[in-house]
């Protein structure tokens, strides 16, 4: 089989791609405790990006110091003073021809006891994939996480040259589908459910 477009170059919005060869976010655990973008997840990223990928999506970072964190050894970005190794990361990662993601999420559901020493929370008491049941969240708790996503994406967008987007693969199992749970939150004018 021939893969005549695999190798040809790719506009993303206001992003030019240098192929279509995209690596997925997956969370390595390679990080500082804390959160802190370490060395080792500098090289473990710019060999990515040497390897040929033309975008690098960076594993999911948490984007608060409550209950968002999934996983020892994940990326942070709750605080400022977590851009600067969060932008000399996508520097790495540009060096080699790459462009970055940066994908920014709450664990909801999909963390577990286990990992983090608590209970997950989640919209609606449901188990995620891991099997444990999730505490709900009260409305405080959800309005909180929003606006922790609105602020930290602010935040990133004002400081480093990274850009944050809402994890894909995880939010199905938290945002409303055919088996996803009821939110009861409203904001502004508009009602998710
Ligand atoms: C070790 C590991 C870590 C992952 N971490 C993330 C992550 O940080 N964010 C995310 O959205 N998906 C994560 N995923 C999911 C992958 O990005 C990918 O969507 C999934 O492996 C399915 O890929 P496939 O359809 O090519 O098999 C992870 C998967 C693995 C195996």
């Amino acid at each position: 089989m021939e893969f005549t477009h695999l190798m040809q170059p790719f506009r993303l919005k206001n992003m030019v791609l240098r192929n279509r060869i995209v690596m997925a976010p997956m969370l390595s655990r390679l990080c500082d405790p804390d959160g802190i973008v370490s060395q080792k997840v500098i090289d473990y990223y710019a060999e990515r990006a040497k390897g040929g990928a033309g975008l690098v999506i960076v594993e999911y970072c948490y984007i608060d110091t409550k209950e968002s964190k999934a996983n020892q050894g994940q990326l942070g970005v709750y605080s400022d003073q977590l851009l600067p190794g969060l932008g000399d990361l996508a520097e790495a990662i540009q060096e080699w021809g790459a462009r970055a993601i940066l994908q920014i999420c709450h664990a909801g559901r999909s963390t577990s006891s286990k990992y983090m020493g608590r209970q997950p929370i989640a919209p609606s008491p449901m188990p995620g994939y891991l099997g444990e049941m999730a505490r709900e969240m009260t409305s405080e708790e959800i309005e909180g996480a929003i606006e922790s996503f609105a602020e930290r994406t602010r935040s990133v967008l004002g400081n480093s040259s990274t850009k944050p987007i809402p994890e894909a693969d995880y939010k199905r199992q938290r945002l409303p589908g055919p088996d996803s749970p009821r939110v009861r939150v409203r904001r502004g004018g508009w009602r998710l459910s």
